[in-house]
């Protein structure tokens, strides 16, 4: 009987765990995806958020970019995103609807402290810097506000907060994001920038 050494049995299992890391780590991402897409008929979800549909337009996981990502979202009325912030710039274009920005600059403080906030509507842009803590809502009750979202640097990497008087140091990462949850088992987490 053909003997195999121990440190080849060893090469051929860690020669299976990373090609099956490999798999399992792009299994979201589109292999042949069309020059041109329809929104309409982009995956479309809620992530578990009330009030969210969330469609990646143009994704590092899906579509290989590098440098940027494009979302497109609606919040229905009363809805909004968590307090959050990421250490990536990110740029917004309201292509319907109303609502708020609330933004607390990043000033140093251990913790964001009262906002400040800003009307948006249609046809309004926006940009949040890099780690300044941020909330969108759409306080507008009669319609739906929807954005078309880019951020630099993706996969994006999420500080939630539970309240503005939260101390930085104990928001929360949520890495991979909901939209990108399945597709990064690989990636390390990444390190606080604050
Ligand atoms: C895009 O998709 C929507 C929904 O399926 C469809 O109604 C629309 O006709 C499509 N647009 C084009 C130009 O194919
Ligand atoms: C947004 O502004 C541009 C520049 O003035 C204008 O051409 C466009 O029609 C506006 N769009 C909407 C939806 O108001
Ligand atoms: C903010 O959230 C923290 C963490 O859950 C909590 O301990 C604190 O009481 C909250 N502060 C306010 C003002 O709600």
């Amino acid at each position: 009987m053909a003997e195999i050494s121990v440190p080849v049995f060893f090469f051929f299992l860690l020669c299976l765990l990373f090609f099956s890391a490999i798999s399992e780590a792009s299994k979201c991402s589109v292999q042949e995806f069309p020059v041109v897409r329809n929104i309409s008929e982009l995956p479309q979800n809620s992530y578990g958020r009330g009030g969210l549909a969330h469609t990646t337009v143009a994704g590092s996981l899906l579509h290989g970019l590098k440098e940027v990502e494009v979302w497109l979202q609606t919040l229905s009325p009363g809805s909004g995103t968590p307090i959050h912030r990421h250490s990536c710039e990110e740029v917004f274009v309201v292509l319907k609807g109303s609502g708020t920005v609330y933004l607390a600059p990043n000033s140093h403080e251990k913790y964001p402290g009262k906002p400040q906030e800003f009307s948006i509507f249609a046809n309004s842009t926006f940009q949040i810097p890099v780690n300044d803590v941020h909330q969108i809502r759409n306080t507008n009750e009669h319609e739906d506000l929807q954005v078309l979202v880019v951020i630099s640097r993706p996969p994006v990497k999420v500080f939630i907060y539970e309240n503005w008087s939260m101390p930085h140091t104990a928001s929360k990462l949520k890495f991979p994001y909901y939209w990108d949850e399945g597709c990064l088992e690989l990636e390390p987490p990444p390190k606080d920038e604050l």
